[in-house]
């Protein structure tokens, strides 16, 4: 389940956005770990599994745009499903708007959309 990033989950955040492959730089994890935190437009979400948070995903909105920004899965839950979950999650919490990934997720995202059409 998609739970909204509070202060508190702030360890558990920045170990997942870690994995993304911009954010290996202590600096610039702590500038978007900021951003998220301060600016209105910058949303980040976890996912919860059982009582474990085990993925992130955050998204920057613009008008009628969410550029997907961070996308990550703990590499012991991974391909399990989670990552499309949280993508699909995520566009159900924007219906209506234009969800679109950012270069690094880009390959990601169509594969959850390819895999959408199948089923
Ligand atoms: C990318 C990531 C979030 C996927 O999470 P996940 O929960 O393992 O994903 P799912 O189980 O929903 O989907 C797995 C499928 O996506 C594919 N996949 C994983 N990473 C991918 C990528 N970067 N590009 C394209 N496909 C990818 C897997 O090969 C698998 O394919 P299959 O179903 O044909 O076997 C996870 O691998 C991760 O945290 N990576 C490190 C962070 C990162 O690099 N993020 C940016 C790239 S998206």
């Amino acid at each position: 389940m998609l739970i909204r990033y509070k202060k508190s989950y702030d360890k558990i955040a920045m170990g997942l956005l870690s994995f993304m492959p911009d954010e290996k730089d202590l600096k610039k994890l702590l500038q978007t770990k900021n951003l998220y935190e301060t600016e209105d437009n910058w949303q980040l979400f976890l996912w919860k599994e059982d009582d474990d948070i085990v993925g992130l995903i955050g998204a920057v909105l613009d008008g009628d745009t969410v550029e997907i920004r961070h996308i990550s899965v703990n590499p012991s839950y991974r391909d399990q499903g989670i990552g499309k979950s949280m993508v699909k999650a995520l566009k159900q919490m924007y219906e209506g708007k234009k969800v679109v990934p950012n270069k690094y997720i880009v390959n990601f995202f169509h594969k959850c959309a390819e895999n959408e059409d199948l089923s």
